[in-house]
């Protein structure tokens, strides 16, 4: 039987890291760092998102500034929403709810976001910085993925990583995570997708298989090596509940660790965003 791997214990002790540091600048005569949180329209789940993201800054110190638009807000007002917010010193940090309704342009918006507040590493210039090792802001799923595998001390350097999942927010920059030549990382890489001719074979080949296709239940124990370390980065919300892209119980019967769902990858997703702003906080109060 797998090992569980416990995300909301990794990401309450990142947490706890992250407030500790704030108290300690704070103390010495620092602002707070501040979140600029955009969200436009009334889609449920993005309330939730943002809702839970507002309650984990202000656990954390983090100021959290909020800007709720209607969902037939245009484009020149939101874009100018997003340049007032990169022009505060005190907002360290952007985040652009997504998905924006229909009439809006999300690459537009995202290009607008001044790359040292791109907390959320959506930004051409950090994909750029990532896909060739230069520091910036990575994207928060793929990060908490690999600091899921650093808390737990398990490397896949050397080892065959399959990643299922080509998104631009959780594959390709897991992929390429995956393949930095760093610590936890140097892994030999093979990035699937639905046009992948045969998935089970290559799932079957991975010491470390990464899940993020959104299809709960999808991938079963029979597509599992023996032994492998499960990541299942999938959230579906089902009739039963929250789900990951493993069939749970035939998957961790096979696997050595699995992290569960919920309960794994998402919240280390919401520790990374507070990560970020407090990385681009800190630069910019160092560099004042
Ligand atoms: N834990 C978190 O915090 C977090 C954050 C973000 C997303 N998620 C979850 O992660 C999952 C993926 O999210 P996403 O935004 O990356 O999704 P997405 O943009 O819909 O991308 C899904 C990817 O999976 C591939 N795919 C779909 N069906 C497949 C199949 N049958 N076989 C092989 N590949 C298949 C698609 O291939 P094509 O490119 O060929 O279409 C695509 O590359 C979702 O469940 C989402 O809710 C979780």
């Amino acid at each position: 039987m797998a090992v569980i791997i416990d995300g909301k214990r990794a990401a309450l002790t990142l947490r706890e890291e992250l407030a500790a540091e704030i108290t300690g600048a704070v103390a010495v005569g620092h602002r707070p760092p501040g979140l600029a949180v955009i969200l436009v329209g009334d889609d449920a789940a993005s309330q939730i998102y943002v809702r839970n993201k507002e309650k984990a800054c202000q656990a954390t110190g983090i100021t959290s500034f909020a800007h709720r638009l209607p969902a037939d807000v245009g484009q020149r007002e939101l874009l100018a929403l997003i340049k007032e917010c990169n022009s505060r010193v005190e907002v360290d940090g952007i985040l652009l709810q997504l998905p924006l309704p229909p009439q809006l342009d999300a690459q537009a918006c995202l290009l607008t976001i001044d790359p040292t507040r791109d907390v959320d590493g959506f930004h051409p210039e950090n994909v750029g910085r990532l896909s060739i090792g230069l520091p910036g802001f990575l994207p928060c799923t793929p990060a908490g993925v690999m600091e899921l595998l650093k808390r737990h001390e398990l490397s896949p350097a050397g080892k065959k990583a399959v990643v299922v999942g080509r998104s631009n927010i959780v594959g390709k920059p897991l992929a390429m995570l995956l393949s930095r030549p760093a610590p936890y990382a140097n892994a030999t890489v093979t990035l699937c997708h639905s046009r992948t001719t045969d998935l089970a074979a290559e799932c079957r080949t991975a010491d470390f298989l990464f899940l993020a296709l959104g299809k709960p239940g999808f991938v079963t124990g029979d597509m599992i090596k023996e032994g492998a370390v499960v990541i299942d980065v999938g959230i579906n919300r089902t009739p039963q509940g929250l789900k990951g892209d493993a069939d749970f119980a035939s998957v961790s019967a096979r696997a050595s660790a699995i992290t569960p769902v919920p309960g794994g990858v998402g919240p280390m997703t919401i520790a990374m965003l507070l990560k970020n702003t407090i990385t681009a906080w800190k630069k910019r109060i160092l560099d004042k």
